[in-house]
């Protein structure tokens, strides 16, 4: 066994971090990767996901068809599209489609919009339907690692409308408990809530996922080192440790 500190800071990075109207975002450094150009800007995507990214494009050919619009957004960025796109679409499309600048996941680097290779993108809904190759991408991002952040019927839940093209970076398993309980991530960081660490954990396949509440400036967890394990923010109040179980 190892003893783990986490700091409060810690809280608020990792893969898992929930940012969304409730939850902004606190100003990290991000290690990020050139993903693609596209209407002349570098499109940039936090490491691990770009890699992820690359793999599944490069497992359906999707950079031939398919192309970054959208990637890591600093918070200033995010504030001109929310200017421009209230000026030029008013407040009900804005609060719809931009979330609320420093409240956006696209700050965290871990939010990519990819559209359908096009003469004419929209910047803020690029196309990206459910068919085709844009279909063979979404039937395959769970087991990447992506979630499509944004479902039609999750709208209540997101309070953001339905974005066919935006996909979010949370990693395996999480993604393909998500895909298969059909959880937004809301509701899954609620659900492993449930799920204490020490206790009975969330069992997926051959890994168990739990909850650990933050307690105070650091909190110290005992974790079993003899098998990988890793463990993110909620960006809430605590964190999610995520083990492998012996099956
Ligand atoms: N379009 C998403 C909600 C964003 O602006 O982060
Ligand atoms: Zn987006």
């Amino acid at each position: 066994m190892r003893t783990v500190l986490l700091k409060n800071e810690d809280i608020y990075r990792g893969y898992l971090i929930l940012v969304n109207r409730a939850y902004r975002y606190r100003e990290q450094c991000q290690e990020l990767s050139h993903v693609g150009v596209w209407n002349g800007e570098e499109i940039l995507y936090e490491s691990r996901a770009a890699c992820a990214l690359d793999r599944l494009m490069g497992a359906i050919g999707g950079w031939e068809h398919i192309v970054p619009v959208s990637g890591w957004r600093s918070r200033t960025q995010q504030q001109a599209i929310w200017d421009q796109s209230l000026a030029e679409s008013g407040r009900e499309f804005t609060e719809r489609y931009v979330a609320v600048p420093g409240h956006s996941e696209h700050q965290t680097g871990l939010a990519i919009d990819l559209g359908l290779k096009q003469e004419e993108i929209d910047f803020i809904r690029p196309y990206f339907p459910y068919e085709g190759i844009c279909q063979t991408f979404r039937g395959l991002a769970a087991a990447y690692g992506f979630v499509e952040r944004y479902q039609e019927d999750k709208q209540s839940v997101t309070r953001i409308g339905h974005e066919p093209w935006h996909f979010r970076y949370v990693g395996t398993p999480h993604a393909q408990i998500m895909a298969q309980t059909g959880l937004a991530l809301e509701e899954y960081i609620a659900l492993i809530k449930e799920y204490r660490y020490g206790e009975d954990p969330f069992v997926f396949q051959s890994y168990k996922v739990s909850y650990v509440r933050a307690a105070g400036e650091v909190t110290e967890i005992a974790v079993d080192d003899a098998q990988p394990y890793s463990i993110s923010g909620n960006n809430c109040d605590g964190f999610i440790v995520t083990e492998r179980r012996n099956v």
